[in-house]
């Protein structure tokens, strides 16, 4: 027998990425995102879904565009911290020491020590409630060699990206259990 348990994000993992824009300064930023996904082949979409709060949203409407960056399992700590505190309160970049390079097809910077990097312009806006949708259109995939399979495409055992359960905040690799950032979830 089933038991009910009522409205929340239980159906799957998600993806962890780091999501780059410029601020009005020009300074690089950088945020967590885990709402976000492959939308459709043609055009080439993916979605990220950030709450207006972030100076991300506000980076993004300005300037139209954002990379997505994965990080490897290694770099779990990164992500969380990006995730973690506004770019508007702490300089990210700098704190955490990440290299920036300039996008070369979109107004956006993206994070050298990510192996896998997505330059999007931004396609649509869709104004969801908690959260906007910002529907990029990919202009360029960059990858480091590293992580190539021998057909060319990237290869996620060599890339070792991770994943989040946003109902119980735990991080997940694979079927392992990395970190739990809300501990009553492993409460029995
Ligand atoms: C694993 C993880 C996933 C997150 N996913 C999202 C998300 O999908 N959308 C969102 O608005 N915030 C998400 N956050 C929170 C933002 O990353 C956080 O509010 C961040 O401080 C915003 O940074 P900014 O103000 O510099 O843009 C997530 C945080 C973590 C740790």
């Amino acid at each position: 027998m089933k038991v009910s348990l009522g409205v929340g994000p239980y159906l799957n993992v998600v993806p962890v990425w780091c999501v780059c824009s410029y601020n009005d300064d020009g300074r690089a930023n950088v945020m967590t995102v885990s709402f976000a996904g492959i939308v459709s082949y043609n055009p080439p979409l993916v979605y990220v879904s950030i709450r207006p709060a972030t100076l991300t949203h506000k980076n993004i409407i300005k300037r139209g565009a954002f990379t997505i960056n994965v990080p490897s399992v290694e770099q779990m700590g990164l992500a969380d911290y990006f995730g973690s505190i506004s770019g508007a309160s702490e300089d990210k970049i700098e704190k955490s020491g990440v290299k920036i390079c300039g996008s070369d097809n979109v107004d956006a910077p993206y994070i050298d020590q990510f192996a896998l990097v997505a330059e999007c312009e931004l396609h649509k806006s869709i104004e969801i409630g908690s959260h906007t949708m910002f529907l990029g259109k990919i202009i360029d995939v960059k990858a480091d060699e590293k992580i190539l399979a021998n057909n060319g495409k990237p290869l996620f055992t060599k890339l070792r990206a991770f994943s989040y359960d946003p109902s119980s905040k735990l991080y997940h690799y694979g079927s392992e259990l990395l970190s739990c950032l809300d501990e009553e979830a492993l409460e029995t």
